[in-house]
């Protein structure tokens, strides 16, 4: 299994730097397979830039924490999740692995450092966790998923996600980004369908709520600690 080292990801960084400047910048995510997809990285500066979706988990976010709590984004890019949390009050402990990304979301601003959710110490306590722009995908294998959300469950009752159902055993792709004729490692990146995400849930104790919204592929899913009460949902949220 190949995790995304931070090499794999300096395409990103670069992208995000230049689109930073205002330069239009196209990511290109190539596939083993040979299919490539392309997608423009000021997209990720943009707290709702990428999907619908973002905004319909944040705003569940909101709604089940405490003002002022301490919340985790893991893999926060370039951070646009995290500062938009930050303007609201929230203290954002905004995780990513790669220092060549944290430096674009320092200097936008974002409260970024560089760590691993793996070597992240499991006595930090956050109100919530979110991993936005499928990055539970880092897991990089089905396997490596309840471990994932055994750790976050130990840190913290809320976790808000998005990822992509291609079905279960379908998810997981081989990638490499690949900008302005530089390409990335290559790295295996997983999408989990709606089945596994319960199932990988289930044993760390979390139950898992989804959140669609209407002409969307990703799909969204709040999971929270069975021993804590949730809230009567906000948005579209269904069990
Ligand atoms: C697809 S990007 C999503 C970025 C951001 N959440 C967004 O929506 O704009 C995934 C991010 O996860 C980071 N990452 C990969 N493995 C990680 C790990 N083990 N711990 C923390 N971050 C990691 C990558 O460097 C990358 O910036």
């Amino acid at each position: 299994m190949l995790s995304p080292a931070a090499d794999a990801m300096a395409p990103f960084a670069r992208a995000l730097a230049d689109a930073q400047k205002g330069q239009r910048s196209a990511l290109r995510f190539r596939r083993r397979d040979g299919s490539t997809h392309e997608v423009a990285a000021q997209d990720f500066l943009q707290p709702f830039g990428y999907t619908r979706l973002e905004r319909a988990l944040l705003d569940e976010l909101l709604a089940r924490c405490h003002p002022g709590a301490r919340l985790l984004d893991v893999g926060c890019g370039a951070g646009r999740h995290a500062r938009h949390l930050a303007e609201r009050g929230f203290e954002v402990d905004a995780i990513d692995q790669s220092p060549e990304v944290v430096d674009v979301a320092r200097r936008l601003g974002a409260p970024a450092r560089v760590a691993s959710i793996w070597s992240l110490p499991l006595k930090h306590e956050y109100g919530g966790a979110l991993l936005l722009g499928n990055s539970v995908g880092l897991v990089g294998s089905l396997a490596r998923l309840p471990p994932l959300l055994a750790r976050l469950s130990r840190m913290t009752p809320l976790v808000v996600l998005d990822s992509v159902d291609y079905g279960e055993g379908h998810g997981q792709v081989q990638v490499c980004l690949e900008y302005r004729g530089e390409s990335g490692a290559w790295f295996d990146w997983l999408h989990v369908a709606r089945s596994e995400l319960r199932a990988a849930a289930k044993p760390a104790g979390l139950r898992v709520q989804f959140l669609e919204v209407e002409d969307e592929e990703p799909y969204g899913a709040i999971l929270s600690r069975e021993t804590i009460p949730s809230p009567l949902p906000t948005s579209k949220a269904r069990r």
